[in-house]
């Protein structure tokens, strides 16, 4: 079997542990995810790692490098998903660090490699992303382990039912000299596809705001208000919610998304008398996203104040926009270039764990050409040669870290 379809085949196995029948839904330690660990383990065991899990149940696979005190290369990606998730985001990413490990067949390095799968990346559960690299880079505070899910269980529950202990997050913690990040991820985007080449060297990656934004009106019979009284929560979030569509698409490059509405009591024939909604804003430059996100909170509270509803809001996540390592994006375009491939430097709208790695290690990644533009939906793929070319290039960029650090 060729390597692009070795991989392939084992993201499509990883697939099939979800936590919902036919399709693939993974959140942060949810059941499915001891499963992947297993795989994942046994992948790495024959690859010559050794394989622990961490406290915040990041799966943690080490190829020793030639001495014992050698510094490491991190490979990574996250091993949940967004609900009705595709088979590659994320998961392809840890499955090609392995790969890259078994292709040196036992070969020991100037430097050891660390095969990182993050526990999560997506932010779905808790409405907040990237807890498993903050827990490598030590950032995992105690604001975060005690927000809650919907049910009401805290981040810190979530790791005790998954057999670990948050009290020892700190060993979470990525210790000893690290010569830096490297992220394989699909694009999950259409630029790659229409340039019709297979690799892009992400040269930055856009901040994020995250919200959790609610109005509160009244819940009434639908029958017997009259549409002068009503207090309706559901109609003035559906104001706003237009409203943020219009404004994001009058900023350059903006993007603004309402992705999820929850609606209280939640019936036909009641009035809705509260509306939670998810707010997600991104782009490249810092103040102009800050700008959006304080222009679309005051449009929440003019369009409550003249419907007579309450609106208020939570941030959730401030993430900056990243820059990835000058020196380490050299090498990269240089180990695509060896490989006979077009070296095309890009940006990523996508929030990646190498945000959060960038900001104590010099980070990079490779981005593979998505087929069709499409991400979070079950008909996300990648094609076996572009895997194998991303292989190639990994390889080519280990042979560099050797010549400088061998
Ligand atoms: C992660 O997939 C994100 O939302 O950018
Ligand atoms: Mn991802
Ligand atoms: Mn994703």
């Amino acid at each position: 079997m060729g390597i692009g379809q070795e991989v392939v085949e084992r993201c499509r196995r990883l697939a099939t542990h979800s936590e919902e029948p036919g399709v693939i839904t993974r959140t942060f330690l949810s059941e499915p995810m001891h499963c992947v660990h297993a795989d994942m383990r046994a992948w790495m065991e024959q690859a010559g790692m050794s394989v622990q899990v961490d406290p915040a149940g990041n799966l943690r696979g080490y190829y020793d490098g030639a001495r014992p005190d050698a510094p490491k290369l991190i490979v990574g990606s996250h091993l949940d998903t967004v609900p009705h998730a595709g088979a590659f985001d994320g998961i392809l990413g840890v499955v090609l660090g392995v790969a890259l490990v078994k292709a040196l067949g036992g070969r020991r390095l100037g430097f050891g490699i660390e095969i990182v799968g993050f526990s999560e990346e997506e932010g779905v559960r808790f409405g907040f992303p990237f807890i498993g690299s903050h827990a490598l880079m030590g950032s995992l505070d105690d604001v975060m382990l005690a927000r809650r899910d919907v049910h009401g269980v805290s981040v810190a529950d979530a790791i005790r039912a998954f057999g670990l202990d948050p009290a020892a997050i700190g060993d979470a913690r990525a210790c000893g000299a690290t010569l830096g990040y490297l992220e394989f991820h699909i694009e999950q985007g259409p630029v790659l596809e229409s340039l019709n080449i297979p690799l892009g060297v992400v040269t930055s990656i856009a901040g994020q705001s995250r919200l959790e934004v609610r109005f509160d009106g009244k819940a009434n019979h639908a029958g017997t208000t009259p549409m002068n009284l009503r207090r309706d929560a559901l109609a003035g979030a559906a104001e706003w919610i237009g409203a943020v569509e219009r404004v994001a698409a009058t900023v350059p490059s903006l993007v603004a998304t309402v992705g999820k509405i929850e609606t209280q009591p939640g019936a036909g024939n009641v009035i809705a008398g509260s509306v939670r909604m998810s707010l997600d804003v991104r782009h490249t430059k810092d103040d102009v996203r800050a700008g959006a996100v304080k222009h679309l909170l005051d449009s929440a509270q003019e369009i409550a104040a003249r419907r007579a509803l309450t609106a208020s809001s939570e941030l959730r996540l401030d993430q900056a926009a990243v820059a990835m390592d000058a020196r380490l994006i050299e090498m990269l375009g240089c180990a695509v270039r060896d490989g006979g491939y077009p070296e095309h430097r890009m940006h990523s709208g996508a929030g990646h764990d190498a945000m959060v790695m960038a900001e104590r290690v010099p980070a990079v990644m490779l981005f593979l050409r998505s087929p069709g533009g499409l991400s979070h939906h079950p008909d996300e793929a990648v094609l076996e040669s572009d895997v194998a070319a991303a292989l190639a290039t990994g390889l080519n960029f280990i042979e560099q870290l050797e010549r400088v650090n061998g």
